[in-house]
């Protein structure tokens, strides 16, 4: 144990050392997690709604997760990119059979925002185009190539100036009809914009979009990141609509909680590439391949997109249900178990309420609303759990003068 370690104010040390650029919602330390539960330095437990911002998608230390990594740790957990692995193989192998068969390479990274960088990177080389289509209110990371596509102006100005994007506005066709040129190598689309409001992706926008990269020779981008591995009732968000990507970005749900990412692509986009086009240290390693593989099979074998879509059904009833009435909703609406509560005032004060008061924890998405992303695990009764603390909430603050 350090000296003084048992006295030592954990919160305070994070943010002496390590703040500055995350804000924390209050002085809790969280020590352990289980299922859709968190606990804290105090023995205090939370129902955590957000899957650890839309990543632990079996629920925290799933004993499959836990199990794989604690096996892999002792094995090997780094092996040199320019040898094969048994695990980043078989590991590979499960990921494409998950996937649609024309986006058979792969290129493994370990966040969302590297997948993104690699991507543009793809299209940039495959096309020898240099401009992208982002859209109002998406969110890509916030490296500096996936900044450049992210629209919220107090992340990106300060860095400008930035790799050349037109953010136009979401869901409005004829904006990208106009727009889209022989200078644009991509269009980077999410089904439904996650960090920007939960806001869903209309069919006619989402194949309009892929018709017109088509006929124009760009590149079309869908970043599941958020919205991947069952989160919408689907294994990916774009198979609601039939859609047929060029590269998909993946992160998130694809280690249920350990860091990765992954760029998926065309047979025409590898022919363009060449050895050392892009590479990772970290991307790949047989630890978080392990991780990736037993997140995989646990999805298939607990049948949970399935689930996703049957728990998403019932969740957004019973916020309508609970909800109906309340003058501060504007509009409750999802896909899967991907939810929001959009309210006529801001998220932030009834997201401090739900944790202080309810020990629920809920996201921001946008200025006004509130975000669920819950485990895919997530059982009826935790359901209940969550939406009466927020109708408990939201019934207290409708109530205040
Ligand atoms: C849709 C989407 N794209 C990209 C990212 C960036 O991923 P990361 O934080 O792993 O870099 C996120 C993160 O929330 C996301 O929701």
């Amino acid at each position: 144990m350090i000296e003084g370690e048992a006295t030592m104010n954990l919160a305070a040390v994070e943010e002496s050392l390590l703040g500055g650029t995350t804000a924390r919602r209050d002085e809790t330390v969280i020590v352990r997690g289980e299922g859709c539960w968190l606990y804290d330095s105090t023995g205090r437990r939370y129902l955590d709604l957000t899957a650890a911002q839309g990543v632990t998608m079996l629920g925290h230390c799933h004993p499959a997760l836990s199990r794989a990594i604690a096996e892999q740790a002792q094995t090997l957990i780094s092996c040199p990119n320019f040898l094969y692995n048994d695990v980043r193989a078989r590991f590979a192998a499960r990921l494409a059979d998950v996937l649609p068969p024309h986006l058979c390479h792969i290129f493994l990274a370990n966040s969302g925002a590297e997948a993104i960088d690699g991507a543009l990177k793809f299209a940039r080389l495959t096309t020898g185009r240099t401009r992208a289509i982002a859209f109002r209110s998406a969110f890509h990371g916030r490296t500096v190539g996936a900044l450049s596509l992210t629209w919220e102006k107090k992340y990106r100005e300060p860095f400008l100036p930035l790799p050349d994007t037109l953010h136009l506005p979401y869901n409005n066709l004829a904006k990208v009809d106009e727009a889209l040129d022989s200078s644009i190598a991509a269009v980077f689309l999410e089904i439904v914009q996650g960090e920007g409001g939960v806001n869903i992706g209309e069919r006619e926008f989402l194949q309009g979009v892929q018709q017109l990269c088509q006929e124009r020779g760009a590149l079309l981008v869908v970043d599941e990141i958020q919205t991947g591995f069952g989160r919408t009732g689907r294994w990916f968000g774009f198979e609601h609509h039939s859609l047929r990507p060029d590269l998909i970005c993946l992160a998130k749900g694809l280690g249920a909680g350990f860091p990765m990412g992954a760029v998926a692509y065309t047979r025409s986009v590898q022919e363009k590439l060449y050895l050392g086009a892009h590479g990772s240290t970290f991307g790949g390693n047989p630890l978080a391949c392990a991780a990736g593989l037993a997140a995989l099979q646990t999805y298939a074998e607990e049948r949970l997109v399935e689930r996703a879509a049957v728990m998403g059904d019932y969740f957004v009833r019973r916020l309508r249900e609970e909800l109906a009435g309340n003058l501060l909703v504007r509009e409750v609406r999802g896909m899967g178990l991907m939810l929001a509560v959009e309210l006529r005032q801001k998220a932030g004060p009834t997201l401090k309420s739900l944790m202080a008061e309810e020990s629920v924890l809920a996201l921001p998405a946008g200025p006004n609303v509130l975000r669920f992303l819950p485990p895919l695990t997530i059982t009826e009764e935790e359901v209940e759990v969550g939406v009466a603390a927020t109708a408990r909430v939201l019934a207290a603050q409708e109530a205040r003068p």
